[in-house]
C-alpha cells in the first residue's frame, strides 16, 4: 500500500502525482532530500531528519515551506495514509518551478514538496551476514567550496552515482569515496566506521562525511555500550589495517564491511564490536521516533 503521495500540501493518489517539467529540482538538481525509515509504524528519528532537511534548505536559501512541526505531521500523515508497517520514506523539496537557473526570477514560486513511501532493501541478506566487499572509487567527494557535502542536495548525487557505478563495474557491494585531499570521507550513501585498538572511529563532516542520522545513532549506541568513539581523519591505510569496519545509513542500516580493495579487514567476517552495535541499533529502531498510525 503506497498509493498516496503528499504533493505540495495535499495527499493525492499516486497516479495523479505529476511534477512541472520546469521544476528546478528536475532541471538543475536544485533542492534537497531525505530518506527516512519506518519500523513497526514508527518513523525512526523523524525530527532529526526534518531538522537536517531544514539545514539543507537553509544553506541552499530555499524558502522553508512550513514549520518543522507541520512538516513532521505531513510525513506522519503520509505514512498513516499508506498504512506503512515498515518501509522507506522519500522526502524531496526543490526550489520550485522556473525556467532559467537564476532564482531571482522565482521569488513567488513556492518550493515543490513531495513525500512518498516505498519498500526498500538495499543489499541482499547474505551481505549483512557475511559483510560487504568494497572498493575505493576514483570519483571524489567535492570540496565544500564547490558543493558542500553536508547539504543533502539533489544535485550532488551525480558524483555518488558515478562512484556506485565504479563499484558495480567490478562486482563490489559499495564504493568508498575520498575527499580532494585523499582522506576517506564516506561511501556513496553511507557513513564509515572503523574499529581501531578497540575504539570506534569515523570521519568528521569537515572531511566530506554527511552528518548521518544513522551515524549519530551508532555514536549513541557506542556511548551506551561503553565503546569509545571519536571523529578522526582516516586514510586508506587505517581502513586496510582496522580490526573491524562497517557502514551506516538509513537505507543500508548498519552493515559490516569485510574487504576493501582486495584487502581483508580484520578476520574477514563481521566483528564482535560491529555485531554488538548492530544489535543495539536495532533496539533503537523500536523506540526512537513517533508512531504514525
Ligand atoms: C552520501 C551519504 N552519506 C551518508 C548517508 C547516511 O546518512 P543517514 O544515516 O542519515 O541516512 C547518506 C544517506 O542519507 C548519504 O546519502
Amino acid at each position: 500500500m503506497n498509493r498516496h503521495v503528499f504533493l505540495n500540501g495535499k495527499l493525492i493518489n499516486r497516479e495523479e502525482a505529476f511534477l512541472n517539467i520546469y521544476d528546478h529540482g528536475f532541471l538543475y538538481g536544485d533542492g534537497a532530500f531525505e530518506g527516512v525509515r519506518v519500523y513497526n509504524r514508527r518513523i525512526f528519528r523523524l525530527e532529526e531528519h526534518v531538522a537536517r532537511l531544514y539545514r539543507s534548505l537553509k544553506s541552499l536559501a530555499i524558502e522553508k515551506p512550513m514549520s518543522p512541526e507541520s512538516f513532521c505531521d505531513s510525513v506522519l500523515e503520509t505514512v498513516a495514509a499508506n498504512q506503512v508497517e515498515s518501509g522507506y520514506i522519500r522526502i524531496s523539496v526543490s526550489r520550485g518551478v522556473g525556467l532559467g537557473l537564476d532564482p531571482k526570477h522565482m521569488k513567488d514560486a513556492p518550493p515543490t514538496i513531495v513525500i512518498s513511501t516505498e519498500q526498500l532493501s538495499l543489499y541482499p541478506a547474505s551481505m549483512y551476514q557475511n559483510g560487504l566487499e568494497v572498493i575505493t572509487a576514483s570519483t571524489r567527494v567535492p570540496p565544500a567550496v564547490c558543493i558542500d557535502p553536508q547539504i543533502k542536495s539533489l544535485g550532488r548525487y551525480i558524483n555518488n552515482i558515478a562512484a556506485k557505478m565504479e563499484a558495480n563495474r567490478v562486482g563490489a557491494g559499495e564504493a568508498l569515496m575520498l575527499n580532494m585531499q585523499g582522506y576517506v570521507a564516506e561511501a556513496t550513501g553511507d557513513n564509515l566506521f572503523l574499529v581501531v585498538d578497540g575504539k570506534l572511529k569515523t570521519p568528521p563532516t569537515s572531511q566530506g562525511a554527511l552528518p548521518g542520522i544513522t551515524r549519530a545513532t551508532v555514536m549513541d549506541c557506542a556511548n551506551e555500550l561503553g565503546i569509545p568513539c571519536e571523529e578522526s581523519v582516516i586514510t586508506l591505510y587505517d581502513c586496510y589495517c582496522a580490526e573491524e569496519a562497517f557502514l551506516s545509513g538509513t537505507a543500508a542500516e548498519v552493515i559490516p564491511m569485510v574487504q576493501l580493495d582486495g584487502r581483508t579487514i580484520g578476520e574477514g567476517k563481521p566483528g564482535v564490536f560491529t555485531n554488538r552495535l548492530i544489535e543495539e541499533f536495532h533496539k533503537r529502531t523500536e523506540t526512537d521516533g513517533p508512531v504514525a498510525w
